[in-house]
């Protein structure tokens, strides 16, 4: 997709942070916007934000773990503009603590922003962008750490190893339909993200994790050093333009990737030690795909 004149934009977390950086960037680009958002204040600083740079906004108060929710939003940016032909999932939330004492609500809350939401923006748009029937584009974000686990992030990884996951699936299910898909996966960016707890609903306040203004303070300087949104938001432009499948626009990315990625290879047998149990699996393989692919000619026929 190159061009982007007239085409609605929808965007979770465009309220903030990365969100607000791919509303402006794409808004520029010519897209009509509506970014969905839990926190008011974000949203009416990001209508601002947009409103000042000329871009034709929209804001939907949204909670992307409520369904039913997210369907009335979905038929709102369709009453407002017209069917979204980009789908931003973008919202997420983070803390950090042990993973060893991690409460079932660090990981209720987590797991259903982070992938949940993902999967509702996803369930919610996909079957509306292919009855449009004028292809598009979706832009998952994931983090390195959609890659690269570590036990002070374990929940947070593996919600963003999940979304790199439904991220290639979802590339391979949508390209018949000129639907792209990206996943974006960011190192560090300028953002609120260390006041997500501020979101957490209350009946997953229960945690095991320590939090406090120190934690916040330590996180907030972090972030602080971390890629301008509207920076990242660039390479995320460029990224679909040419529907690339990963956006990991750090330089530090790449010893850790590759040394992690060469663990695993280097863990894979060599074929020489087992030719027979190659071809017979293999063969396998191929008579399943060929079956699936005959009953779905059936069923089509
Ligand atoms: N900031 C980083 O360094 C970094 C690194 C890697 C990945 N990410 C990812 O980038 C994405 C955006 O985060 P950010 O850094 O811009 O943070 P941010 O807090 O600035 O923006 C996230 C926005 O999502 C909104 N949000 C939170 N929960 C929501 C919910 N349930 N429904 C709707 N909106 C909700 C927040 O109100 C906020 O406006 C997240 O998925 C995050 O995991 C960020």
């Amino acid at each position: 997709m190159d061009d982007f004149r007239g085409k609605v934009a929808f965007i979770t977390g465009g309220g903030s942070g990365v969100g607000l950086g791919q509303a402006k960037v794409f808004g520029k680009a010519g897209c009509r916007v509506v970014i969905a958002d839990i926190r008011q204040d974000h949203l009416d600083h990001g209508l601002k934000a947009l409103k000042d740079q000329k871009t034709e906004c929209h804001g939907i108060l949204l909670d992307i773990t409520d369904r039913d929710a997210y369907a009335r939003a979905a038929d709102e940016v369709e009453r407002v503009f017209a069917p979204a032909q980009l789908l931003f999932n973008t919202a997420g939330v983070s803390i950090f603590g042990p993973l060893e004492k991690s409460t079932y609500s660090d990981w209720d809350w987590q797991m259903g922003v982070n992938f949940g939401g993902v999967v509702n923006g996803v369930q919610t748009f996909v079957p509306r962008m292919i009855a449009f029937g004028k292809g598009g584009h979706i832009v998952n974000t994931a983090s390195l750490g959609g890659f690269l686990s570590s036990s002070f992030a374990g929940i947070y990884c593996a919600a963003k190893f999940a979304v790199v996951g439904l991220s290639d699936a979802l590339r391979e299910a949508l390209a018949p339909y000129q639907i792209g898909v990206s996943v974006l996966c960011p190192a560090n960016v300028k953002s609120n993200i260390a006041e997500a707890v501020k979101t957490r609903p209350a009946k997953y306040a229960d945690s095991g994790y320590h939090y406090d203004e120190e934690t916040f303070a330590s996180l907030s300087r972090i972030y602080s050093q971390g890629m301008e949104p509207v920076e990242l938001a660039g390479h995320v432009l460029e990224a679909v333009k040419k529907n690339q499948q990963y956006i990991i626009p750090y330089p530090e990315a790449r010893a850790p990737l590759e040394a992690h990625f060469k663990t695993i290879v280097d863990s894979v047998t060599s074929p020489e030690s087992d030719p027979d149990g190659i071809a017979k699996r293999q063969a396998a393989m191929m008579k399943y795909r060929d079956e699936v692919a005959e009953q779905q000619r059936k069923r089509k026929a």
